[in-house]
C-alpha cells in the first residue's frame, strides 16, 4: 500500500507584531480579556504590500528546503485559502509562477479555516492514487486584511501567516485517514458579507464589509463537532486516545483547544499551542502549528498525530497520521 507522507514543514510570518497593549491602543479591550477569553497574547499582521501568495512563497521555500526537493520536483500545488490575491487567476498559479514551476496542476480550496486540513486531503488522494509524486500544500491567509478594527468583538482575534508542508509516496505509514465534513445551515454564525459576481451587488455593503460572528454560538459547535471529527477518526482506524502523541488543533481560542483536548483526554502538554503567539490565522494555523512543533523538536518522526480544524460554513476536519 503507497501511503502520503510529509517529508518536510516550513512557516512564514509577517514581520510586523500586534500585541494586545497595541490593541489597547484602537478598541476598548483589555490584555487581560483577550488573554483570558481567547489566550491570545500577540499576533502578526500582514503589511500593506504583503499578499497572501508572498506569505506562501516565503513557507514553500522553507518547507522544500526541509524536504530537500527543488522546483523541478513539485508537480501538484493546493492551497487552502480565504484571502487569495485575487478572485482569479488562483492563488496557486500565482506561487506557481513566484516560484518558477511551470505545468503542474495549481489550485486553490476555500473552506475558511478548515482550507488546509481540505487541501492536505485532497493532495492525499493525488499521491496515493499515483498522480502525484511530490505535492505542496499550503495554508496561508492575510485575514487581518478582512478585519474592522474598530469592531473589538473580531479585531482581537485573527492574524496573518502561512504554513507548508511537502508530501511524497511512501511505503510506511504517513496520513492514515482523513475526515471532512461542512453543513451549510450555519453559514450565518460566521461570515464576510461581500464575495465575487452576484453577492457583491446584493450586499451593496463593500466599503463597510467585516466579518460577521456570533461568536458564542460558533464555540458552542466548535467544541462539539472537534471532538466529535477527532473521534471518528481514531474510531475509525481502532486507535485509542491515549496512543496519540500530539494534537495539532485548530488555534481559534484557547478554550476551544482545551475543551476539545479535555474530550479527548489528552493533557496540554500533549497539544501545540501557538494560539498565544499567531492568533487565528484561519486555514493557516494548523500548518504553522504543525512546523512549530517539527523545528522545535517536540514532533519527531513516527509519532502519531491528529490534526483538526473547524471553520466558517461550517466546515471541518480531521487528519490522522504518522508523522
Ligand atoms: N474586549 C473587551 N470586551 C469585549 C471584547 C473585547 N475585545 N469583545 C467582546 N467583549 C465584551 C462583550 O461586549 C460582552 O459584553 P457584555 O457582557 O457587556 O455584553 C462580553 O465581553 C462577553 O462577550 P461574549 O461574546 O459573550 O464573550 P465570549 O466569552 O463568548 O468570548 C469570543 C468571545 C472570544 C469571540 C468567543 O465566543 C469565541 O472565541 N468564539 C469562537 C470564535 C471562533 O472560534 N471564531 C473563529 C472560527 S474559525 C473561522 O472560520 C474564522
Amino acid at each position: 500500500m503507497t501511503y502520503s507522507r510529509i517529508v518536510g514543514t516550513g512557516r512564514h510570518l509577517p514581520e510586523r507584531i500586534m500585541t494586545n497593549a497595541d490593541l489597547e491602543k484602537i478598541v476598548e479591550t483589555s490584555d487581560e480579556w483577550i488573554r483570558t477569553r481567547t489566550g491570545v497574547e500577540r499576533r502578526h499582521v500582514a503589511g500593506e504590500d504583503d499578499t497572501t501568495s508572498d506569505l506562501c512563497v516565503a513557507a514553500a521555500k522553507k518547507a522544500m528546503a526541509a524536504a530537500q526537493v527543488s522546483v523541478e520536483d513539485i508537480d501538484l500545488i493546493v492551497i487552502g485559502t480565504t484571502t487569495p490575491d485575487l478572485i482569479f487567476p488562483n492563488i496557486a498559479t500565482l506561487v506557481q509562477e513566484k516560484m518558477g514551476i511551470h505545468g503542474c496542476p495549481a489550485f486553490s480550496i476555500e473552506a475558511a479555516c478548515t482550507g488546509f486540513i481540505y487541501a492536505l486531503t485532497t493532495a492525499d488522494k493525488f499521491i496515493t492514487t499515483g498522480t502525484s509524486k511530490c505535492a505542496l500544500v499550503i495554508g496561508a491567509e492575510v485575514i487581518t486584511k478582512l478585519v474592522d478594527w474598530s469592531d473589538r468583538t473580531t479585531c482581537v482575534l485573527f492574524g496573518d501567516g502561512a504554513g507548508a508542508v511537502i508530501l511524497q509516496p511512501a511505503e510506511e505509514q504517513g496520513i492514515i485517514s482523513c475526515h471532512l465534513g461542512a453543513d451549510g445551515q450555519y453559514r450565518d454564525l460566521l461570515y464576510y458579507p461581500v464575495g465575487a459576481g452576484s453577492q457583491l451587488e446584493k450586499a451593496g455593503i463593500v466599503e463597510e464589509a467585516k466579518i460577521l460572528m456570533k461568536g458564542n454560538e460558533v464555540f458552542k459547535v466548535a467544541v462539539k463537532t472537534l471532538g466529535g471529527v477527532a473521534t471518528e477518526a481514531l474510531e475509525a482506524n481502532g486507535i485509542s486516545k491515549d496512543e496519540l502523541d500530539w494534537l495539532i488543533p485548530h488555534q481559534a481560542n484557547l478554550r476551544i483547544i482545551q475543551a476539545t483536548a479535555k474530550r479527548l483526554g489528552m493533557p496540554l502538554e500533549k497539544v501545540i499551542l501557538t494560539v498565544q503567539d499567531h492568533g487565528n490565522t484561519s486555514a493557516a494555523s494548523v500548518p504553522m502549528a504543525l512546523d512549530v512543533g517539527v523545528r522545535d523538536g517536540r514532533i519527531k518522526r513516527g509519532q502519531l498525530l491528529l490534526l483538526e480544524a473547524f471553520g466558517g460554513g461550517f466546515t471541518w476536519g480531521a487528519v490522522l497520521l504518522r508523522y
